[in-house]
């Protein structure tokens, strides 16, 4: 199993050039189940989640075709399309579950594996299975897969989500693609991945339209024309880097990413101390020598604090020169990185879902064992201002979402090897 070492107290400056978004190419190539029509998806992040779900639209019977280089695919449809999406792929990528709506939709039959629970949470899939049966679909769960169908085509439907979810609005969305009549969804989750979604479906022809604030309504078409998209860049691999050049004391400039997306982000490491300009595609960010610290930071679905990058600012909040506190709402079990930034030094209390974080940490490099995607990272920017040397084990977690991240840190000065 990989593992990085890490040498630190790092001085960060240069350029990073940002990739794209792991949580909005996964629902875009799901989505593309739907069509007849080749389409090709350019800026994807090369990833181990693409990977798998690569992977998995190729044993449902979708053609892909590297064009240029791994990031553009060309995704066609084959003559023996297929409706089972297996555990051993399902189980390792929860957003396997993307492809449930899709394939009714598109196929009025699925036996889609149940993801399970991971390390930040049980969950669950309730909210995607009632808005899919509010659409007409019909299922059993026998052996842990879910064995769906429809009568025919999805008919269209009012549904208003009781919490918001992310994969929830999106199976939804692309379901509703092709249904007959008007859907309405209300309470949806509005992350701009949702949006990226919605762009790509919108530019193959289906009509969507957001008329309200966590209002869509989608209207049924026949079908979905041959497009060409892009993929957004990844906002939190943004934000990641924002962090690491406000706790490095770093100079750091942010490519290929609109500023807008991630405002709240950004206000709060001005509070902290940062020094950021902004132009159209480009962030300039410069650390302070004293870091503030912030109480009440809550993570919330967007436009609020995201929960992906809870971690990573619990590791800032650490070298802050006084007391914070990050309470997190949305995932039961998102302080797995706690217990390894104690062995760096780290002083921080958990009580139910807050933490409570004493400032002015000097980490020290120790050996250290990533849990989850985001929590690996934290351990990542903790290691790179920590004295010393720093062994984390268990990086696949990292490969799963930041492309070539070792390459990116060690172009803006982190001295980091990865040891296979
Ligand atoms: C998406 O997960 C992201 N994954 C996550 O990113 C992200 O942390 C999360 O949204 C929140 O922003 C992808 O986009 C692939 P949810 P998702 O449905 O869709 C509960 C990362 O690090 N819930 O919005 O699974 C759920 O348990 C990852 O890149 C139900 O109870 O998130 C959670 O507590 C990790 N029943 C809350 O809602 C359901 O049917 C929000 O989950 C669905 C969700």
């Amino acid at each position: 199993m990989d593992k990085f070492l890490i040498t630190g107290p790092c001085k960060i400056k240069g350029q990073v050039s940002i990739s794209g978004s792991k949580n909005a190419a996964l629902p875009i190539l799901a989505s593309t189940l739907l069509f007849d029509k080749p389409v090709i998806i350019e800026n994807l992040p090369q990833v181990r989640d693409i990977d798998t779900m690569l992977n998995l639209l190729k044993s449902l019977g979708s053609k892909i075709q590297y064009l240029k280089n791994k990031k553009t695919v060309k995704i066609s449809k084959t003559t023996k399309p297929k409706h089972f999406a297996s555990y051993s792929l399902v189980k390792t990528m929860r957003a396997g579950i993307l492809v449930l709506g899709p394939l009714v939709a598109k196929y009025h039959k699925s036996i889609t594996s149940l993801p399970g629970g991971c390390t930040i949470g049980a969950r669950p899939v309730n909210y995607h299975l009632n808005a899919l049966k509010k659409l007409g679909m019909k299922y059993e769960i026998k052996k842990g897969y879910i064995h769906a169908s429809s009568k025919g085509k999805l008919k269209g439907a009012n549904i208003k989500f009781s919490k918001i979810s992310v994969g929830a609005t999106e199976n939804s969305i692309i379901a509703a693609c092709l249904a007959n009549g008007k859907t309405i969804l209300k309470n949806c989750a509005i992350e701009p991945e949702i949006k990226d979604l919605t762009n790509f479906l919108k530019s193959a022809g289906a009509n969507i339209k957001w008329i309200g604030k966590r209002t869509c309504q989608i209207i049924g078409v026949n079908s979905l024309n041959q497009t060409t998209y892009s993929v957004m860049g990844d906002r939190i691999e943004t934000g990641t880097f924002c962090v690491a050049a406000t706790l490095a004391k770093g100079d750091l400039v942010i490519k290929n990413f609109n500023p807008n997306v991630i405002q709240t982000e950004l206000n709060l490491l001005k509070k902290v101390g940062a020094k950021i300009k902004t132009s159209k595609n480009e962030i300039n960010i410069k650390g302070p020598k004293k870091i503030k610290n912030i109480t009440n930071i809550t993570t919330k679905e967007y436009p609020n604090f995201p929960t992906d990058l809870q971690a990573q600012f619990m590791v800032l909040l650490c070298k802050a020169n006084g007391r914070s506190t990050i309470t997190e709402s949305i995932f039961e079990n998102r302080f797995m990185h706690v217990a390894e930034l104690r062995r760096l030094g780290a002083r921080i209390i958990v009580k139910d879902n807050k933490a409570t974080i004493e400032g002015k940490t000097e980490f020290l490099g120790a050996e250290l064992m990533s849990s989850d995607l985001r929590a690996s990272v934290a351990l990542v920017l903790a290691a790179i201002v920590a004295k010393g040397q720093s062994t984390i084990n268990r990086i696949y977690h990292l490969d799963r979402g930041y492309e070539k991240i070792e390459n990116k840190l060690k172009k803006i000065g982190v001295k980091i090897k990865r040891l296979s």
